[in-house]
């Protein structure tokens, strides 16, 4: 399992030290949420901040938006060269095109889909995709509770990878914590974003080691 702890728990008041502190701990990816204040009821950070926090970690960075123009942000943050860059398939009238746009940037394209959304929404997109992202969480917020039902999410995609003879990687994102991780693992799932668990406890390391599996 890889981990990828979401700064949106981190004290932003010394982002370079918590930044430090998670690769140093044993992170795989810095996972970073991006809302807009329209697709979620919340407002995080740009290209100024993540471009300080871009200089500090010696992980890849995984972003997430959560917004209503996706053209716009993955221009915006492409320069930056995140890993991966995922978008919500719920607001994109254009995902084969957008993916296209991602990849030419030399950035590795992900979709993510909303606790309700199914994976057959992807069926047609997935040959496409280097990875999916499932939200175990409605998006917005750190620290909500697990949604299970993305377990059966996690395997019914797993099985539409497995069948097309794909490798794409499934990431889950919110509430993943020590007693959860394992039934993702089981489930097929690949990478796990974790915010409050890991950075509520002393030892991000401890944290972070406690998840791999
Ligand atoms: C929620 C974000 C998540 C969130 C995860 O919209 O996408 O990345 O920060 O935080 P926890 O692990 O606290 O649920
Ligand atoms: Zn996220």
């Amino acid at each position: 399992m890889k981990i990828a702890p979401s700064i949106l728990s981190a004290d932003f008041g010394k982002l370079d030290e918590q930044i430090r502190a998670i690769c140093d701990g044993g992170c795989d990816l810095v996972h970073v949420d991006v809302m807009d204040g329209h697709f979620v009821p919340n407002l995080t950070i740009g290209p100024v901040v993540v471009n300080a926090v871009a200089k500090v970690a010696t992980k890849p960075l995984d972003i997430h938006l959560m917004v209503e123009n996706n053209t716009f942000f993955v221009d915006l943050f492409a320069p930056l060269k995140p890993q991966f860059i995922s978008f919500h398939i719920e607001e994109e009238k254009h995902p084969h095109r957008l993916i296209q746009k991602i990849r030419s940037y030399g950035i590795q394209p992900a979709i993510t889909l909303n606790p309700h959304t199914p994976p057959s929404a992807i069926e047609y997109l997935l040959e496409d995709l280097d990875m999916v992202l499932l939200m175990s969480v409605n998006p917005g917020f750190g620290g909500q509770k697990f949604i299970p039902s993305v377990i059966r999410k996690a395997k019914e995609l797993k099985a539409m990878i497995n069948a097309k003879g794909l490798q794409t990687l499934i990431e889950v994102d919110g509430g993943v914590n020590d007693k959860n991780v394992a039934i993702l693992a089981e489930a097929g799932v690949d990478i796990v974003v974790a915010g409050n668990y890991v950075f509520s406890n002393p030892s991000y390391k401890d944290a972070i080691e406690s998840l791999r599996c």
